[in-house]
């Protein structure tokens, strides 16, 4: 039995004199929480994760990192920069790396393996945009993002990642996917994985649903079968993101 992961994503928002204040909220908001809590946020506040999260029910880790393990990278951050801050989880081919920084499905399978490599768990994000949907395409899309990101990736190894699913289209729009339509699209994924792999592996991998995620859409989407929980931005920045953790 899977068990459910909720979460945040806190993008470019939150700086890190702000970040105690809302580590403190939710932490104390999600004590008793039956699902896994993680919240990925920009690499200058994890120091203050490091501090607020210890002991508590809540993960934390970075939004981006490079795919080197140290060297001449003006500007990037490594896996074990991450790691020596407590942060154990990283996202790894969000679509606005993809789109605004240009990242393609080569670098994104290379940095898969680095987090892997340094026992970090990678976040997959995997989605379609609305031509892709119009046009029908959105198995071979993401089949294709799977496969390309999986590519040299052995099934224990694939055991760990999270993937989530998280169509352009609903990002930072207010237009969360319905439940159906995340239902297919994550047993899509799930499928692909049991494909590559095996039906053991694909029962294992965790696969979330990201895309304007709510206090009001969290229980029916949760509720999925292929849905292991959520990838949350703009509701993971205020005490919205406590209801969503205890969505039952
Ligand atoms: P959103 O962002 O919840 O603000 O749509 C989700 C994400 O991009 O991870």
């Amino acid at each position: 039995m899977r068990k459910k992961l909720i979460a945040g994503n806190w993008k470019m928002n939150i700086l890190p004199s702000e970040a105690g204040q809302l580590l403190d909220t939710i932490k104390n908001g999600v004590k008793n929480a039956d699902s896994d809590v993680l919240l990925l946020m920009p690499s200058i506040d994890l120091f203050v994760a490091l501090d607020s999260l210890r002991n508590t029910n809540v993960k934390y880790g970075a939004e981006n990192f490079y795919c080197e393990d140290s060297g001449a990278y003006t500007g990037e951050i490594s896996a074990d920069m991450i790691k020596d801050v407590g942060g154990e989880y990283v996202i790894v081919g969000h679509s606005e790396r993809r789109n605004i920084f240009g990242e393609d499905d080569v670098l994104i399978n290379k940095k898969l393996k680095k987090a892997l490599d340094k026992d970090l768990i990678p976040v997959l994000c995997v989605g379609e945009d609305l031509e892709c949907r119009e046009d029908n395409k959105v198995e071979d899309f993401i089949g294709k993002q799977i496969k390309l990101a999986f590519a040299g990736i052995n099934k224990d190894e694939v055991k760990k990642v999270v993937v989530a699913y998280e169509p352009i289209w609903a990002i930072g729009t207010g237009k969360t996917a319905t439940a159906e339509i995340a239902e297919a699209v994550c047993k899509f994924i799930r499928e692909t994985i049991a494909s590559l792999y095996d039906s053991e592996t694909a029962e294992v991998v965790r696969i979330l649903y990201g895309g304007s995620v709510n206090a009001s859409t969290a229980k029916d989407l949760f509720e999925k079968p292929n849905i292991d929980g959520g990838l949350v931005g703009k509701a993971s920045l205020s005490e919205e993101f406590i209801k969503i953790v205890c969505y039952k």
